[in-house]
C-alpha cells in the first residue's frame, strides 16, 4: 500500500453486494477507510443483487454490518455521510442488458464528475458466475482501459488445477493480467506483511534464515467457529482447498521467499512463485504420510455444545469434507533443503488463532553443567497473526542467582503497544491496494496455479478414497490422531499457540511459551 496516497474517482462495483461478504467485510472495510478519509472524494459503490431492494433498504442492510464489523465505530454523522455514496441496482446477470445499464451508469458518472474515474469490479460470486461477468463486462466494453478498469477476484479460485486453469486462460483473454486482482484477504492482513519486514529490513535475521539454523517451520490456522451458514459452499470445498491452497501457502511463500531486489509487485511475486515451484511434488504414494485429514464431530466449544459437521445446515449427512487439514512440505532449494514446513488448519478447533513458528536448531555445543541447562529451549521466533498481532523471540538466558542456571525468556513486540494504534483490517488494505493500481499483495495467475500444482495429488487422492473413520476429531480439540503422528514420526509435536491462554493477560502466554 502506497503511504498517504488517496485513489483517484472510484466507482466501485459489489456483484453479490446483498451477500454475506459485503455486509460482513466489504462494506464494514470501505465504511472505515472512508472515516480515515483514505477514500477519494468522489466515490461511488453500486452494489448489484438479483433481489429487488430499495436504495434504503439496502442501505439499511449495510448499515447493520458495519455497526457490527467496521474497525471504526459507526456514528449516525458519518453513517450518513457514508451512505449517499451508496446506490443498489437490481441485476439479474444472466441478462446481458444489465451490463449495458452498468456501462451507460459509469459514463454518465464520469460525465457528471467530468473525470474518467477508477471502474473496480468486485466480483464476490459462486465460482461458476466469474467468468460469465467477466465476458458480459468485456462484451460492453467496460474492460478496455487497461489503467482504470479493474476485477476483483475472490476465491476459490478453481477447485483444481485444471479449472483455475481454464478460469486465467478466460479472464486473460477478456481482461490484461494486469487488470486482475485475485484475492487473498491473508495477504492484507498486518502481520503477514510484517514477515517481509522483519526479514528484509533488518540485518540481525535474514544471515540465520536458512536450513543451518532452522530445524523446521510451523504454520497453524485455527478456529473455533464451525462452517456456520457456509456448509453450500464450504462441503464443495474442505480445508485443503478453502484454506492451505491460498492462505497457508502464501504465509509460507513470505516466510521461504529469497530477497527481493525491489518491491515492486513483479519481483514479490515472482519471489514467492519461486518458493511454490521449489516444493518437492508429492507422488501419490508419499500422500500417507505428508498429508492428514480430518472432520469435527460433536463436542465442546468455550464450554457449549456443539454439533458434528454432518449436521450443520446444507452439509450432507455423509459428507466425506475434511474441515480439518495438514500437511508437511518441503522446499528443495539451497537455503532450504531437509527444513520442514507443517501446515495445518481446522474449523471447531479450541480458539481462533493463527501463528507461524520458526523453531531454531539446538546449539552445537553446550558448555554449561547438564544442571544448569536442564530448563533450556532452543530458540523459537513466533509471527503472532491474530488475534494478538506481533512477534515473539525465545532465548535463553541466566536465571538470576549464585549458580548458572539458563533460562528460557521471551522478547516481545506487540502492535497495538508498540504503535498505539489499531492495524487496519486487511480488507481495507487490499481495496485501497486495488483502488491505487498496487497488485503486490494480489495472486497473479502463476501463483494460484503453482499453489494448486502443489496439493494436486493429495486432492486427487482424497477425492477418490472416502474416509472410513469420520467423524475423526471431538469439536474443540485439536484434531484428529493422525496429526500428531505427522509430526511425531519426524520427532516432533505441535507447537501449542502461544496465545491460546493470553488474550488479556500476557504474563500467562510468556509462560505458555517459555515451556513448550
Ligand atoms: C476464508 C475461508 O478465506 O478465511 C473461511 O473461506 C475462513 O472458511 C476465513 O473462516 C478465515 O479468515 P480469518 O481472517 O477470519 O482468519
Amino acid at each position: 500500500m502506497e503511504a498517504n496516497t488517496r485513489p483517484e474517482p472510484t466507482v466501485f462495483v459489489i456483484f453479490g453486494a446483498a451477500g454475506d461478504l459485503s455486509w460482513h467485510k466489504l462494506i464494514p472495510a470501505l465504511y472505515s477507510m472512508f472515516v480515515d478519509h483514505w477514500l477519494p472524494e468522489k466515490f461511488l459503490i453500486i452494489g448489484t443483487g438479483h433481489r429487488r431492494l430499495q436504495e434504503d433498504e439496502f442501505r439499511s442492510h449495510l448499515k447493520a454490518g458495519v455497526e457490527k464489523y467496521a474497525r471504526r465505530t459507526m456514528t449516525e454523522e458519518d453513517w450518513s455521510r457514508f451512505a449517499v455514496h451508496l446506490s443498489f441496482m437490481t441485476a439479474d446477470l444472466e441478462k446481458p442488458e444489465v451490463f449495458v445499464e452498468l456501462a451507460r451508469k459509469l459514463a454518465d458518472q464520469d460525465r457528471e464528475w467530468n473525470a474518467r474515474a477508477n471502474h473496480i469490479f468486485y466480483l464476490g460470486l459462486p465460482p461458476g458466475m466469474v467468468e460469465p461477468v467477466a465476458r458480459e463486462l468485456a462484451r460492453v466494453k467496460i474492460n478496455l482501459d487497461r489503467q482504470r478498469s479493474r476485477i476483483v477476484v475472490e476465491k476459490p479460485f478453481g477447485r483444481d488445477l485444471d479449472s483455475a486453469r481454464a478460469l486465467n486462460r478466460s479472464l486473460t483473454d477478456l481482461f490484461h493480467e494486469s487488470q486482475i486482482y485475485r484475492i487473498d484477504h491473508y495477504l492484507g492482513k498486518e502481520t503477514v506483511q510484517n514477515i517481509m519486514a522483519f526479514r528484509f529490513a533488518n540485518t540481525l535475521f535474514e544471515p540465520v534464515w536458512n536450513r543451518n539454523y532452522i530445524d523446521h517451520v510451523q504454520i497453524t490456522v485455527a478456529e473455533s467457529e464451525g462452517v456456520g451458514n457456509r456448509g453450500h459452499y464450504y462441503d464443495q470445498s474442505g480445508a485443503l482447498r478453502d484454506m492451505i491452497q491460498n492462505h497457508l501457502l502464501q504465509i509460507l511463500c513470505l516466510i521461504a521467499m529469497e530477497p527481493p531486489v525491489s518491491f515492486s509487485a513483479d519481483e514479490i511475486r515472482n519471489r514467492k512463485v519461486d518458493v511454490l515451484h521449489a516444493i518437492r511434488p508429492i507422488t501419490p504414494g508419499m500422500v500417507q504420510t505428508c498429508a492428514v485429514r480430518g472432520q469435527y464431530g460433536a463436542g465442546w466449544i468455550e464450554s457449549q455444545p456443539v454439533d458434528p459437521y454432518r449436521v450443520e445446515s446444507n452439509v450432507a449427512p455423509d459428507s466425506a469434507t475434511e474441515t480439518f487439514a495438514a500437511v508437511k512440505l518441503l522446499v528443495d532449494n539451497w537455503r532450504w533443503q531437509g527444513v520442514p514446513f507443517y501446515l495445518r488448519t481446522g474449523k471447531r478447533l479450541p480458539a481462533k488463532i493463527s501463528e507461524v513458528s520458526i523453531q531454531f536448531r539446538p546449539v552445537p555445543h553446550q558448555p554449561f553443567p547438564a544442571t544448569a541447562v536442564m530448563e533450556a529451549r532452543p530458540n523459537r521466533l513466533l509471527f503472532a497473526i491474530q488475534p494478538e498481532e506481533g512477534l515473539l523471540l525465545r532465548f535463553e538466558a541466566k536465571y538470576p542467582g549464585p549458580t548458572m542456571r539458563l533460562s528460557p525468556v521471551i522478547m516481545q513486540f506487540f502492535y497495538r503497544e508498540a504503535f498505539k494504534s489499531t492495524p487496519p483490517e486487511a480488507y481495507e488494505t487490499l481495496l485501497l491496494d486495488v483502488m491505487l493500481g498496487d497488485a503486490t499483495l494480489f495472486m497473479r495467475a502463476d501463483q494460484t496455479e503453482a499453489a494448486w500444482e502443489v496439493l494436486a495429488p493429495i486432492l486427487s487422492l482424497w477425492g477418490t478414497g472416502q474416509p472410513t473413520d469420520f467423524p475423526n476429531y471431538q469439536a474443540g480439540t485439536w484434531g484428529p490422531e493422525a496429526a500428531e503422528t505427522l509430526l511425531a514420526q519426524d520427532g516432533r509435536n505441535w507447537i501449542m499457540p502461544t496465545f491460546l491462554q493470553c488474550q488479556e493477560d500476557t504474563a500467562v502466554c510468556r509462560v505458555t511459551m517459555v515451556q513448550t
